[in-house]
């Protein structure tokens, strides 16, 4: 399973990419709204430190304004990912852009319905919601688990890029599920990572080491 930073934060990235877990981005526009600098200018920093797929999402809604978009970020480098929300005017430019060689994901997947149709687009990825699945009522990973199933099933290309991920039981369902990619905010990392047991371990080696050499 790949891991991927939901965030705009070059720090966060670098820091991931230092610890060997950031095998990609994913921003969003209200992601990137936060971090005040212009959008190319955030992703091209970006670009340059992670070694995988940096998804970045046009904001116009327009088939010709989307296309536009996606030829100004394609050029900032080889892994941009252009994401592109699921609905007509997104699918007609997955068909554009494919053809043009520049990657695409279909994003705010809420359904297998959706999912099914934007791998039969051929978009590179398919980002489905969990967490705002989950708010909404309904189960986030099970959603993620049928669309997996379905995937298997037709031998589809498209990755699973399970986005909207609030915690690590989502992450642990995900990969029972064997999703592809989990994009996670740098907080579930941090929480993952963490265990009492191994602060409290560490804690008790070293004073049973210092009382050795007193
Ligand atoms: C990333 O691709 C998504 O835009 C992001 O994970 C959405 O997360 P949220 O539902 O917590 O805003």
């Amino acid at each position: 399973m790949q891991i991927y930073l939901d965030t705009a934060d070059v720090n966060e990235i670098k820091e991931y990419v230092e610890l060997g877990l950031c095998d990609g981005v994913t921003t969003n526009p209200s992601i990137l709204a936060k971090g005040g600098a212009d959008i190319r200018t955030a992703i091209s920093a970006i670009a340059k430190v992670v070694n995988g797929p940096v998804n970045v999402e046009p904001i116009a809604l327009d088939y010709d304004g989307i296309i536009k978009e996606a030829e100004e970020y394609s050029n900032i480098g080889k892994n941009i990912v252009i994401k592109l929300p699921m609905i007509k005017e997104g699918l007609k430019a997955v068909a554009t852009l494919k053809k043009r060689k520049i990657m695409t994901s279909l994003t705010l997947v809420f359904s297998p319905a959706q999912a099914l149709l934007a791998a039969k687009a051929g978009a590179d990825f398919v980002i489905p919601f969990v967490g705002r699945v989950d708010d909404g009522g309904a189960y986030g990973t099970e959603m993620v688990a049928q669309i997996m199933q379905i995937f298997q099933i037709y031998q589809f290309k498209a990755k699973v890029l399970a986005a909207s991920i609030r915690t690590p039981m989502h992450v642990i369902e995900l990969a029972s599920a064997g999703v592809d990619i989990v994009s996670v905010p740098k907080s579930v990392l941090e929480t993952m990572l963490k265990h009492p047991y191994t602060d409290a371990g560490i804690k008790k080696f070293l004073e049973d080491w210092n009382k050795k050499k007193t």
